[in-house]
């Protein structure tokens, strides 16, 4: 059965009871509007520990744009059929004076990290996302967490939180899950119009398209050809597209420097932003 927690006291009692009887506490950290991305990664859990719990809190602190977060899609009851059916054990839905009750200040330095693509792009976004998920890890104390890889930003940028901080628990980098066309699922596809739906699909394409093109093109012509095919729709704008190693997401100028290689891009169709990335090399 689904435990529904509400309050931190509701997730500590819950946990104190639990927790003797079990190998592994599995945590997965959501804004709810569940889809098959996050339905993946509670799976994921639910086989790899005795307990698996899902949080379901709209973060206000990293929405950069006030007008994302008032729109953020919050169906509760929907979400809670869907953690039903995949055995989840427990979600934790707190309100925000559950976990903001005052006010507060945070700073964690990310480095570089913060200062590109996404960090660059949505200014205190990720001191936001730490800021949450270092509670969540508080106040859960998993032995795992799971993250998609279509934030891989996010990922790099919690990893480097959990070494700071020597949190001791494991990372989880789960596979991005895709619509029939590419386009990877996301909480926020519900804003396109059709129009916007269809183009959409050019994001993916442009990221395959550049995997396929480095067999034979350097970075720089693999950048600019997925460049144009976005170009080629007068609805997208390109916030950024870049080719990077993968584990620091500095730019790569040759196919042969050391370690795995991301291409990854931002777009905006309308007054919906999207991002996505694909692996070009892994070693
Ligand atoms: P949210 O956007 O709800 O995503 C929750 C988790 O699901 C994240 O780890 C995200 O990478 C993963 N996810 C989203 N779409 C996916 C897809 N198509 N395939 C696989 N995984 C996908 O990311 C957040 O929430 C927040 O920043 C959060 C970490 C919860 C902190 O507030």
């Amino acid at each position: 059965v689904l435990h529904i927690l509400k309050t931190r006291q509701q997730l500590a009692l819950f946990l104190q009871e639990q927790r003797p009887h079990l190998s592994s506490v599995g945590l997965v950290p959501t804004m709810g509007a569940l889809h098959k991305g996050h339905l993946s990664l509670l799976s994921r859990s639910v086989e790899e520990n005795g307990l698996t719990v899902c949080s379901i809190f709209v973060n206000p602190t990293q929405f950069n744009d006030p007008a994302d977060l008032d729109r953020y899609p919050r169906p509760v009851e929907s979400d809670i059929e869907k953690l039903r059916q995949t055995g989840c054990d427990a979600l934790f839905m707190p309100a925000v004076g559950e976990i903001y009750p005052e006010e507060e200040k945070w700073h964690i330095e990310l480095g570089e990290l913060e200062r590109i693509m996404e960090g660059k792009h949505r200014p205190g976004h990720y001191q936001g996302v730490t800021q949450i998920v270092k509670k969540l890890f508080d106040l859960v104390e998993p032995q795992r967490a799971y993250f998609g890889q279509k934030d891989y930003q996010q990922f790099l940028v919690i990893g480097k939180m959990v070494r700071l901080f020597s949190i001791p628990l494991e990372l989880i980098c789960c596979p991005t899950e895709r619509e029939p066309d590419g386009l990877a699922m996301s909480s926020r596809n519900v804003h396109l119009s059709p129009r916007e739906r269809e183009e959409a699909g050019l994001l993916p394409e442009a990221l395959f398209m550049a995997r396929e093109a480095a067999q034979t093109l350097n970075p720089d012509e693999v950048r600019s050809k997925a460049l144009e095919l976005l170009a080629s729709s007068p609805l997208i704008t390109v916030e950024y597209l870049e080719i990077a190693d993968a584990r620091s997401l500095q730019p790569v100028k040759t196919w042969e420097q050391a370690g795995d290689i991301i291409v990854l891009a931002a777009i905006r169709l309308g007054q919906t932003r999207l991002i996505d990335n694909l692996f070009i090399k892994q070693s």
